[in-house]
């Protein structure tokens, strides 16, 4: 599986505190169309279980720490995001599987596109269908 963890751009300093920033094109690989956050989830809760046929996202936690679970379908990989600069590509045709670590932490995610629920595979067996008829081996 290639990295898909960034670091954001930061500015600031231990008297004044922090600020990180992103942009369309330039730190995501995709222009912006939508954001939402989750919140207010009892820890160890599962949330994702899903994958989506073209949406791309990133997804950070500015508080708390959420774990993420990515598979592609042949491979699996966790990534626990514990600090407001870092985030993670969950690129189309990933299945992604969020558990929350802390109470209070709050997922953010920065969307490709509108929400489509058509754009969704919410079901194991068909994602595993899609990766192996290849539906996602063109980048584009
Ligand atoms: P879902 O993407 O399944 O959340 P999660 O992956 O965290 O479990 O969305 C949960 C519900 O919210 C679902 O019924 C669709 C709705 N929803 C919207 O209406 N707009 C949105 O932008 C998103 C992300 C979800």
């Amino acid at each position: 599986m290639k990295n898909l963890l960034i670091n954001f751009k930061t500015n600031g300093n231990a008297q004044q505190g922090y600020l990180s920033f992103f942009e369309s094109n330039k730190d995501i690989p995709f222009e912006i169309k939508r954001i939402y956050y989750i919140f207010d989830v009892p820890i160890e809760s599962k949330r994702g279980m899903h994958t989506h046929k073209k949406l791309q996202q990133v997804l950070w936690c500015p508080n708390g720490e959420v774990e993420v679970l990515l598979d592609d379908g042949k491979e699996k990989k966790s990534y626990l995001l514990d600090s407001p600069e870092k985030a993670l590509l969950v690129l189309r045709g990933y299945w992604h599987d969020m558990y929350w670590k802390k109470e209070g932490s709050v997922l953010c995610v920065a969307a490709s596109d509108y929400y489509n629920e058509e754009d969704y595979i919410r079901d194991y067996d068909e994602f595993l269908k899609y990766v192996k008829e290849g539906y996602w081996n063109d980048e584009n």
